[in-house]
Order: structure tokens, then C-alpha cells, then sequence
């Protein structure tokens, strides 16, 4: 697994321009003459990638509890390409997206006792309120950050949050995956799925996930016992029966998974609307949840001392500079991404 800086697929180069281009709105919200700045990757209306524009904001300040990071790198997820077209949890626009964070703490507000500046701190920033990694400068709960593993950089270190913590609270905090037993882990090959894996694997269990067939040889190297195509192949037809599937798809694959629990079995679906997938969980007396994501110090300390172990790595298939983060989500909404897209900030 190793990093590259190539997009999977090209992108329209109007879109990098028009990401560059200065914002027909003007600065927002205006900068007090002498104030601190910094360029965000800023957006006034909700749309598609056209509307991210970077732009000069105030740099922010820490409040009582909060650290001050300047930013190095910030991974982007779908809630990113989601929030950007749709207010599904945030207010509307104006928005500063990104909840990944991997940088430097520049101050420290009233209270911390955690870090202090020159610390390198990695962290999720509350979800869905905190948001606003895509940016120079971030502020966040200095208990929503633990210390960056010291042999990964900032690139790998930022692609690891969200998708880390998501897949350390549905396999380990709810669904309590123990060492001997099964597990589906949907949409394996992405995001989350590519680290469910590794953590499912470390937990000692036996680990089947669901991807198209160019990607099994990158399932096989996580770890991943089985492999199902879910193009060519049901992942219903067969005998195998689990006591965890962590789903990242929803709709009719969450609720065809609830067939496949033994009794006492558990889903954890990351999407919501799961009626129908809880109706049927209750007439086949398994658990059947919904997880959203929450900044947790705990968990970002379990998942950096298994990147310190050598048991934890995020695989990362491209890298964007700041002023180009459109580009990243026009990637990143294709749906088909290998492990994790990081805007990078600063080298
Ligand atoms: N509730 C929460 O707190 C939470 C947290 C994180 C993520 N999520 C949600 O979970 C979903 C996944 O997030 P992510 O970051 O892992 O996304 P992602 O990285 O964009 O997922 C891309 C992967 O999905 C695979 N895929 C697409 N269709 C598939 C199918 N039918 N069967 C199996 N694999 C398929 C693709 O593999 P191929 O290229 O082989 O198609 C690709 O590797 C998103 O909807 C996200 O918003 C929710």
C-alpha cells in the first residue's frame, strides 16, 4: 500500500480554475483591517464543486477547552461532498467543510492541559457541528485530538479519523467484535471499509468484504479473509452466517444483510432510513443499528497505538492541494474511491 498523488480519474480543469478564481461574493465574512487570515476552502451557496472557492477568512481563536491547529493536512469524506450540496445536519451556507485534521497546535485556550503549541496532534473535530478542517487554520476540543503517530506523516495521519473512528465505534464500542467470530464488512475497499478491515482483523476475527474484483487483491493485503464481487456475485447466495456486518451502503444491501446474522448477531448500518432494515431485524430477533460518528478521545488514542503497532494504516489513492479541493470531491463522488482522498495544506 503506498500513496500516491495521482487521481484516479481526471477532472475537469475549469473546476480547479473556477476553485482559484475569487469568490463573485466577496470575502465572508469580512476581515477587520490588521486581523489574522487564513485561506479556507470556502462555500456561500449549497451546490457542486464549482461553489468551493478558497477564500481569506479570519483565522480563528480558541475558546475555553480548545486548541488551535494550524492545519498540515485534512482527509475529505462523502459527508464532505454531501454537506457541500445539501444542508443535511449543518446550517446553511456560509460553510467551511472538512472534519479530518492532522497538524500543529499554535495556542491553546483557557483549561488545556493536553498539548501545547508545537504539539502534533491528529483528531476528528466535532461531528457534525465542528466542521471546517479544509482550511489553514482549524479550532476544535483539545479532547477531540490525541498525539499524531510518530511514525506516519501528516497525509496518512489525516486520512485516518473519520473513517477510523467510524469503524472503531460500529466494530469494537457496538457491536463489541470478538476474536473467533465473523464479520461483513461492506464497501470494504473504502474509507472506512478499508480500516474496518484492519481493526476486525486485529480483533482476530474472520473478515469477509464486499468490493468489485480489481479490488481483492488490495482486500487480501488488509487482511480480509473472503472476498465477494458485488458485481458479479449475490452476497446473500450462501451458507456462511455472521455475528457482525458493518454496512456502509444501506437501503436493500443493509436490509438483505439481516438474513445472514446468527441468532444474537448484530448490523451496524452507517446510513439512515434502516425502517425497513429494522423491521426485519425484529421479525428475525437480531440487532439491527444506526452509528453516527463522535469525536472521541479514547478512540483516537486506540487507533493511533495501532498505527504505532503496525496494525493500522490508511491507504491513500490521491492528494489535493488546498486550492484544488474541488477537484477531491468531484473524485471523491464518483463512489468508487480505494481507501481515503487527503487535502493537503502545508508540506
Ligand atoms: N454514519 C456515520 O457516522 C458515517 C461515517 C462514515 C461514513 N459514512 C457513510 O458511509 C458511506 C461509506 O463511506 P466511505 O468513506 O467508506 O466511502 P467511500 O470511501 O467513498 O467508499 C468507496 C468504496 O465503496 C465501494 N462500493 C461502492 N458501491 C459498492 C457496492 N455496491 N458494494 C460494495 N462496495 C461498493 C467502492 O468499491 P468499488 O470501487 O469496488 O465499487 C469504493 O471502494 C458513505 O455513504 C458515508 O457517508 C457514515
Amino acid at each position: 500500500m503506498t500513496s500516491t498523488d495521482t487521481p484516479e480519474n481526471p477532472v475537469s480543469p475549469d473546476l480547479a480554475a473556477a476553485a482559484d478564481s475569487p469568490d463573485p461574493a466577496g470575502p465572508d465574512p469580512a476581515v477587520p483591517d490588521g486581523a489574522p487570515v487564513m485561506l479556507a476552502l470556502h462555500q456561500t451557496a449549497l451546490g457542486g464543486p464549482e461553489v468551493l472557492r478558497l477564500t481569506e477568512l479570519p483565522r480563528p481563536t480558541p475558546g475555553i477547552g480548545e486548541i488551535l491547529v494550524a492545519v498540515h493536512a485534512a482527509g475529505l469524506n462523502p459527508t464532505d461532498f454531501k454537506h457541500r450540496a445539501m444542508s443535511i445536519f449543518l446550517p446553511p451556507p456560509p460553510l467551511t467543510l472538512g472534519w479530518d485534521v492532522s497538524g500543529t497546535v499554535v495556542e491553546t485556550g483557557y483549561g488545556v492541559t493536553l498539548f501545547q503549541p508545537g504539539d502534533e496532534v491528529f483528531g476528528m473535530l466535532p461531528y457534525p457541528y465542528g466542521a471546517g478542517s479544509h482550511a489553514e487554520y482549524v479550532t476544535g476540543p483539545a479532547r477531540a485530538f490525541a498525539a499524531k503517530p510518530a511514525g506516519i506523516d501528516h497525509v496518512r495521519a489525516a486520512a485516518l479519523p473519520l473513517a477510523a473512528l467510524t469503524a472503531w465505534q460500529a466494530l469494537v464500542d457496538t457491536a463489541d467484535l470478538r476474536a473467533g467470530q465473523r464479520v461483513l464488512i461492506h464497501a470494504a475497499a473504502g474509507g472506512v471499509g478499508h480500516l474496518a478491515v484492519q481493526i476486525a482483523k486485529e480483533r482476530g476475527a474472520h473478515v469477509t468484504g464486499t468490493a468489485s474484483a480489481p479490488k481483492h487483491d488490495f482486500l487480501r493485503e488488509l487482511g480480509a479473509d473472503a472476498c465477494v464481487d458485488y458485481r458479479s456475485e449475490d452476497f446473500t447466495d450462501t451458507d456462511e452466517r455472521y455475528d457482525v456486518v458493518l454496512d456502509a451502503l444501506g437501503g436493500e444491501t443493509a436490509t438483505r444483510s439481516v438474513g445472514l446474522l446468527r441468532p444474537g448477531g448484530i448490523l451496524v448500518t452507517l446510513l439512515p432510513g434502516a425502517e425497513d432494515t429494522r423491521a426485519a431485524a425484529e421479525k428475525a430477533q437480531v440487532r439491527a443499528v444506526t452509528l453516527l460518528v463522535e469525536h472521541d478521545q479514547a478512540g483516537m488514542r486506540a487507533i493511533a497505538e495501532l498505527v504505532e503497532r503496525g496494525r493500522l494504516r490508511a491507504h491513500v489513492s490521491g492528494t489535493f492541494p488546498l486550492a484544488e479541493g474541488a477537484r477531491a470531491h468531484v473524485q471523491g463522488e464518483t463512489g468508487h474511491t480505494t481507501g481515503k482522498l487527503v487535502i493537503t495544506v502545508r508540506s
